[in-house]
């Protein structure tokens, strides 16, 4: 079977767990820990008929030092979701000036790994990122889509994990964007 291995990054505190965590539990947790453990979610009850198993990544740092099992993930990684939160600018430049180049730095050059850009808070703002996103993904061929979200009302949850397993099963190159659509 194909197993697709979604890795999330993002700067701290932006709600990579609590997405894990709403997307498992169906609800918005109140407390969260650093990082949530690994989990393997069924085929049956996913969307692509896909175990998919997912790695949280806790962008705070001990003593200076980032997650030591961040290099080891992403090697191993079929998706990766930069997680950004839309009410926070510099969560969004760091996008482009760190992480695109970590991974880009820490993967395989030969094969093509989808990245998905995923912008949770959405309850948070009445305007969405998506005029800040898109020449981002313009720029970088490897984004396969974009996506905002709330952990908090459960808003695009799905639809992530959805676009996340769409991207490992048949990836299309860029660009399919959901909210330029209305
Ligand atoms: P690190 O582990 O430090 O890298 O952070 P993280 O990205 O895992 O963030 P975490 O899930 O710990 O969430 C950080 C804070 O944001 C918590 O207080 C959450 O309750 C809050 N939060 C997460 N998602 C949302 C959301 O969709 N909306 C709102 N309003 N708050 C959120
Ligand atoms: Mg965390």
């Amino acid at each position: 079977a194909i197993l697709g291995k979604v890795v999330r990054v993002g700067c701290s505190k932006v709600g990579k767990t609590s997405l894990i965590m709403s997307l498992v539990s169906e609800e918005f947790p109140d407390e969260v820990p650093l990082r949530a453990e690994e989990i393997t979610i069924p085929a049956d009850v996913t969307p692509e008929r896909v175990p998919t198993h997912i790695v949280d990544y806790s962008g705070r740092t001990i003593c200076g030092i980032f997650d030591p099992l961040l290099s080891l993930s992403l090697l191993q990684a079929n998706v990766i979701c930069i997680v950004y939160s839309v009410n926070n600018k510099k969560s969004i430049e760091k996008v482009t000036s760190h992480w695109i180049p970590l991974i880009n730095d820490r993967t395989d050059k030969d094969s093509r790994l989808p990245l998905i850009l995923v912008g949770n808070k959405s309850d948070l703002v009445e305007h969405s990122s998506m005029e800040t996103i898109l020449p981002i993904m313009n720029q970088y061929s490897e984004i396969e889509t974009c996506v905002e979200c709330s952990a908090k009302n459960l808003k695009n949850i799905s639809e992530l994990f959805y676009y996340a397993q769409k991207a490992v099963l048949h990836p299309t190159g860029p660009l399919y964007c959901p909210e330029e659509k209305e």
